[in-house]
């Protein structure tokens, strides 16, 4: 199976957790997208949607789907969204569509998050993707002299702004043992708005595109 055939499994699988009659969080990317076109399938069982990018919104939208103002909803049953980086923790690396900060609320705001993945996201330590951090422009040079300072080598995402007006300092040669502790460090750096390590908050259910089928992890 190709790599698009084993995403398209898991976005397949991660309708089983669309909770009917509930706004539904839906993330961004190549994965995310796939989950989308599969929920327009189902787009009259569910009451809308909360979308972690304009990109997935429009998408959405595309498909005839309600999307939402995170503000004007109650919460959220269940948010599903890909991974750039998973380990058997179901801490992630997310962010490299740019969307981190999006996502990271959210998942906060969700009952349950199911991220979905093919197999080549799964790995031992995290850290060989490198992390993003979204930053306010201004803090740009501070932030990324004390990242140097942490042991990461910071480097500006080119010709991109995220959807908060902010920009991306993608941070390599990072080998993640700590990642509760390096998602609060990176989090306390003043300028900061967040970053793409998804530990104090991990997913529930990964749902991990196999040769073999989905393999679900919990
Ligand atoms: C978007 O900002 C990311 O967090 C994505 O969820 C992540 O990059 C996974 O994307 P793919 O599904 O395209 O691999």
């Amino acid at each position: 199976m190709t790599q698009d055939e084993l995403k398209r499994l898991v976005a397949q699988a991660a309708i089983e957790y669309v909770v009917p009659g509930t706004i539904i969080g839906v993330g961004t990317g190549s994965t995310a997208n796939l989950f989308i076109d599969e929920l327009a399938k189902i787009k009259g069982k569910i009451d809308g949607t909360v979308a972690s990018s304009v990109a997935s919104a429009e998408r959405l939208k595309g498909h005839g789907i309600p999307v939402y103002d995170l503000n004007a909803v109650d919460g959220i049953s269940v948010y599903v969204d890909g991974a750039d980086e998973a380990n058997e923790h179901l801490q992630l690396i997310k962010g490299g569509g740019g969307a981190l900060t999006r996502e990271k609320i959210v998942a906060a705001a969700s009952k349950k998050f199911v991220c979905i993945a093919d197999e080549s996201k799964l790995v031992g330590v995290l850290g060989a993707f490198p992390l993003p951090v979204e930053v306010i422009p201004m803090a740009r040079s501070l932030v990324a002299r004390e990242i140097v300072k942490l042991g990461g080598e910071p480097e500006l995402r080119q010709d991109f702004t995220t959807d908060n007006g902010n920009i991306i300092l993608d941070v390599h040669n990072l080998e993640i043992m700590e990642a509760v502790k390096l998602e609060q460090t990176l989090n306390n750096l003043t300028g900061v708005v967040t970053n793409g390590l998804f530990a104090m908050r991990p997913a529930d259910v990964l749902l991990l595109g196999t040769k073999d089928g989905v393999k679900t992890m919990e």
